[in-house]
């Protein structure tokens, strides 16, 4: 049994958030040392908060347009972070971007998962099945999944980790789309369990 103690994680997600899913069943199937302890989503109807419903993980809505300012809305979600004693915030198909101050505090403890290999194919608009689309548009052969840091430009910081999967001939950007999320369910959880212990070995 791992003597692990559990990182606290704050999930942010948009949409559907299947790589949610995929952390919690790494958690409870103990492949993955760390807790959910906070959802995040920009938008109130995203499907994968009825995830967070189903396991009685507390949720925030971060959404900019109820804020007056980006310092109320900054405050908002340090506060938030702060109370449930997040460690390291994942970004799960999030589509907003963090805003500077909470960059700033949370230095190195913010990660994203991309559907491609950056630094080709990233930065804004590329989300979806654009990314897929640009990369069949561009006669690629090879995809992937990035892991990487999350800084102040969008896809921009150091990449952790990255995994590669083949384009087929015959690919459509919805079975490309569909096979990297496949790699991704598998690597996020993989590449986390990988971030608590150099994080845990850095703090015990
Ligand atoms: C994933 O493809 C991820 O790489 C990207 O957004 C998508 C999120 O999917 N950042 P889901 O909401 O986890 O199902």
């Amino acid at each position: 049994m791992s003597t692990i103690i559990p990182l606290r994680l704050a999930v942010f997600i948009s949409g559907r958030g299947t790589n949610l899913e995929a952390i919690l069943n790494a958690i409870n199937t103990g492949s993955l040392d760390a807790e959910v302890v906070l959802i995040a989503s920009n938008n109130a109807d995203a499907g994968g908060l009825r995830i967070a419903e189903d396991n009685d993980i507390p949720v925030i809505i971060t959404d900019r347009n109820t804020f007056s300012d980006g310092t109320e809305f900054a405050e908002y979600i340090l506060n938030a972070l702060n109370n449930h004693q997040v460690e390291l915030i994942v970004l799960a198909g999030y589509l907003r971007k963090m805003p500077p101050a909470v960059v700033r505090v949370f230095h190195n403890r913010i990660v994203n998962i991309h559907p491609a290999l950056l630094p080709k194919f990233g930065g804004k608009g590329m989300f979806g099945l654009n990314v897929h689309s640009a990369v069949i548009d561009a006669g690629e052969i090879e995809t992937g999944v990035t892991i990487h840091y999350v800084n102040e430009i969008y896809d921009g910081g150091d990449i952790i980790a990255q995994r590669k999967i083949s384009v087929m001939h015959n690919d459509t950007p919805e079975t490309l789309a569909a096979r990297v999320l496949q790699v991704e369910h598998k690597f996020y959880p993989e590449v986390l369990q990988q971030l608590v212990e150099k994080i845990r070995s850095k703090t015990e």
